[in-house]
């Protein structure tokens, strides 16, 4: 069986890389067939897994906005052929709506919507089309003359990544991160529910707060007393409940247990203090600090800025960089995510 994902289009490579990472940590087993940038085909699933994938997938990832089962694939052509070859009746109880999406497709969406629905409406009786609420939503994606008819199952949370902006949460202050990057982050740490997330500059929460919302055990920590505060108040805020923070220098940093995974975006610039410490010498004294009290297979994600070289540093206290990103931020300022674990 297969799954149909749609994906954000404002990164070229984070979307996939963050499913990617899911896929390796949940144990996901599906071949990758990457139709282009923003369309991805997850295959060979097994039947008996394919919703409980479906489900962690749909909880999980921040730059998709769609999984839909793969009916079948076809073409502008065939598609009253191939439509007719579908039992609808396993598909649709009562009513159902068709929308279409283009992705590099010049094809007419309202035409298409309006085509599939006559052909499943002559091949199925008892059923009825309800545009504004169905209860089963047909999702065609058309790519040039492909056209991908799928089922939507269960709904990705897209009203939260809106409705979580750092301005709309009780505690903000500047320099926090947007929630989708935040999520990109958490799941590029290969972090699996349960397991304990560590944020040592956490600030107002925003990657804690993602952390907990996929079910992780989560502990944040700022040299500033006010952040770690404003940190728990936000947690609250989101109904988790299963963390700690504490007022601490990074360089002091002690846990009372080892973690699973670190995601953190270190101070840098003007716009977030950093301590007494200065500029590039963060970092260094970051990755001294936080390694002994990362598990031998823990993943580190963060963010620096370009200017940062990372490798020597990393090289130094016994880690290695395996994945990294770029994120344009503007002109002179390119954010780099980095993926580390230890060697
Ligand atoms: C870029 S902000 C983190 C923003 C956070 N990701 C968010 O979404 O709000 C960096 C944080 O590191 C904290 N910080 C600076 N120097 C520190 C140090 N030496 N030890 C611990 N925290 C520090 C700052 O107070 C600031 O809150």
């Amino acid at each position: 069986m297969k799954l149909l994902c749609v994906q954000s289009q404002e990164h070229p490579e984070l979307p996939l890389a963050e499913l990617k990472a899911v896929m390796e940590c949940e144990n996901i087993d599906a071949k990758i067939n990457c139709v282009t940038e923003g369309l991805v085909i997850l295959e060979n699933i097994s039947r008996d897994k394919i919703y409980e994938y479906y489900e962690i997938l749909t909880k999980r990832l921040g730059y998709t906005h769609e999984i839909h089962e793969l009916i079948f694939k076809t073409n502008v052509d065939d598609l009253p052929k191939d439509s007719q070859a579908v039992d609808w009746s396993d598909y649709i109880d009562e009513t159902f709506a068709v929308r279409v999406k283009r992705i590099h497709s010049e094809i007419n969406t309202v035409g298409y919507e309006r085509k599939l629905g006559t052909l499943i409406l002559d091949n199925c009786d008892n059923i009825k089309v309800n545009l504004t609420k169905p209860e089963t939503l047909i999702r065609v994606v058309a790519f040039k003359n492909e056209l991908y008819v799928a089922i939507e199952r269960f709904k990705l949370n897209k009203k939260h990544f809106v409705e979580s902006k750092p301005h709309k949460r009780p505690f903000f202050y500047p320099g926090s991160m947007n929630p989708k990057l935040a999520r990109c982050m958490v799941n590029l740490s290969r972090i699996k529910p349960g397991e304990l997330l560590l944020d040592p500059f956490c600030g107002t929460g925003g990657i804690l707060i993602e952390a907990g919302l996929i079910g992780c055990k989560v502990v944040g920590s700022d040299i500033y007393w006010k952040m770690k505060n404003g940190t728990a108040i936000n947690l609250d805020y989101y109904g988790i409940t299963d963390y700690r923070t504490f007022h601490l220098d990074v360089r002091e940093l002690k846990m009372y247990k080892k973690v699973s995974s670190v995601v953190t975006d270190p101070p840098y610039g003007i716009s977030t203090s950093t301590g007494d410490v200065d500029g590039e010498e963060i970092f260094k004294e970051f990755f001294h600090a936080i390694y002994d009290n990362m598990k031998d297979d823990a993943y580190l994600c963060m963010a620096s800025p370009h200017y940062v070289d990372l490798k020597p540093m990393v090289d130094e206290v016994g880690f290695v960089i395996v994945e990294q990103y770029g994120i344009k931020m503007h002109r002179s300022l390119t954010r780099i995510i980095s993926v580390i674990r230890k060697k």
